[in-house]
């Protein structure tokens, strides 16, 4: 199984911006990237495109959209569809991701829901749970990720490729904070969404790649990837610079 080393840009960037970022990253790593990785970015919308086309002839990267409704077209003004993204260059789909749960308000069912829709129109989904810090703090770690993963992958085939679905586990705690969970919180945490997917998927689950997000950066990054159960990592913040992304993709 390739790690997954991804960047989530948010709402950050214009298209010169992105695809400069873009081009950056493809020249400081090509030829160096191991192979048994790949680097994905989702940047935003807008720049899908662009970012898409520098990642074309580049082995090993690929595109991804933030954010997708769950239908292919009709009236559902300002959103986008999976085959809008695919269109414009898109291989992945994000779902689940703590800021449109908590800011866009979308429930644990609706991120089924998109999840689901995702996987059927032939985006690979990287699916994002995690707990808040009330939820650490009350012992819910495991009963949150449950319900996530419950919901998120409700209506999922168990006949799903290990390598279309992604879990990416990122305390909400810890994303955008500067605080990192601890090794042991990240592999006790990657440890039950493992055996959650092996509830769910059978023996083919131990080839689901789980990430691992939430401040991770050039200088903790090649420990966390050597944790048990990581096999790739999910970066905000420190993904916007090349140069930094660039250090994270090839830490070790
Ligand atoms: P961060 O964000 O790396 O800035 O903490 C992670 C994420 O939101 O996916």
């Amino acid at each position: 199984m390739k790690k997954l080393m991804a960047a989530n840009w948010k709402m950050f960037k214009t298209r010169d911006e992105a695809v400069t970022t873009a081009r950056k990253l493809v020249e400081l790593v090509s030829g160096k990237l191991p192979d048994d990785r790949e680097v994905l970015v989702f940047p935003p919308s807008t720049c899908l495109h662009g970012v898409a086309e520098v990642f074309e002839s580049a082995e090993g990267f690929s595109a991804g959209g933030q954010n997708f409704y769950p239908a292919s077209e009709g009236a559902f003004t300002g959103e986008l569809s999976p085959e809008m993204l695919k269109d414009s260059g898109a291989k992945y789909g994000l779902t689940g991701h703590s800021e449109r749960r908590h800011i866009l308000r979308e429930t644990d069912d609706f991120v089924g829901d998109k999840t689901t829709f995702g996987l059927k129109k032939g985006l690979r989904i990287v699916l994002c749970v995690g707990e808040t810090l009330d939820e650490r703090k009350g012992n819910k770690v495991e009963e949150a990720l449950e319900r996530q993963m419950r919901q998120g992958l409700k209506d999922v085939p168990t006949e799903t490729a290990p390598e279309d679905i992604s879990i990416a586990y990122e305390p909400v705690w810890a994303i955008g904070t500067g605080e990192v969970a601890g090794p042991k919180e990240i592999e006790e945490a990657h440890a039950f969404v493992r055996k959650t997917l092996i509830s769910y998927f059978g023996e083919k689950a131990s080839d689901i790649r789980i990430l691992y997000g939430g401040s991770v950066k050039p200088a903790n990054c090649g420990e966390i990837i050597a944790l048990d159960n990581v096999d790739g990592v999910l970066v905000g913040g420190a993904s916007l610079d090349g140069e930094s992304f660039s250090e994270i993709v090839l830490a070790d």
